[in-house]
């Protein structure tokens, strides 16, 4: 069984697949962290991803990028090493998204996404999966909310982490990230045809679970 649940940043895509994994026993899948951790590589190597695409696509090429199911959610790996706790930050989110707009990164990861996907039932979130990485998903959820109200929750998030950071800075840099995910030539972030829009924009984590577990309970 194959679950995709895409949209844009800050709609409650990972949080929420993490649970509804956990509750029906599937294997969760985060493909933004992939695309992150493709970001950070690029970034460690000092690499301008916009102006050097070549030389972005051939590092990511070089690189062993993982994901390890665990308890509380996944490790992702790069090389070996465990950079779960270093992709969230706003620099690597905007590395992700330009490098995620690569074609050859992209089909790369793709690649790794469909092995991923090939042996156990899964839910895998992400821009494209509905429309690309599984298009024959028998399940596919398009999950959004206005860009203020993802600026917020991301707000509140970076805050509780104690990170210092300004709101309207967060909603411009959500705007950006929306505005290059959706305009890329490949595989761009795009509602799948056959997929169920969910906007969560007036519900709170607990009523967008229940939502999503309805919807996915009665297609099951
Ligand atoms: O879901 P996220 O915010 O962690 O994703 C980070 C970036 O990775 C996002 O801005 C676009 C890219 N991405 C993508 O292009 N395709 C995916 N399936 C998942 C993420």
């Amino acid at each position: 069984m194959q679950i995709a649940i895409d949209g844009p940043g800050g709609a409650g895509k990972s949080t929420l697949s993490k649970k509804l994994a956990k509750q029906l026993g599937f294997v969760y899948i985060d493909t933004g962290a992939m695309y992150r951790a493709a970001g950070l590589a690029c970034l460690r190597k000092g690499i301008d991803i916009r102006n050097q695409k070549d030389e972005a696509a051939a590092l990511v090429e070089t690189v062993l990028i993982d994901l390890i199911p665990a308890e509380a959610g996944q490790r992702i790996m790069l090389d070996g090493e465990d950079i779960t706790g270093l992709i969230r930050t706003p620099e690597v989110s905007m590395a992700a998204s330009d490098v995620s707009a690569i074609p050859a990164v992209r089909l790369r990861l793709v690649e790794l996404q469909r092995a991923l996907a090939a042996t156990r039932d899964v839910i895998m979130d992400g821009r494209d999966i509905g429309t690309y990485v599984l298009p024959d998903a028998p399940i596919k959820i398009f999950l959004t909310a206005t860009p203020e109200e993802r600026a917020k929750r991301r707000y509140i998030e970076l805050t509780e982490k104690g990170e210092a950071c300004d709101y309207e800075q967060v909603l411009a840099e959500l705007k950006e990230r929306d505005h290059n995910d959706s305009t890329r030539a490949f595989a761009p972030l795009k509602q799948a045809e056959d997929s169920v829009l969910v906007d969560t924009s007036s519900l709170n984590f607990e009523e967008s679970f229940e939502h999503l577990l309805s919807i996915i309970k009665e297609r099951l």
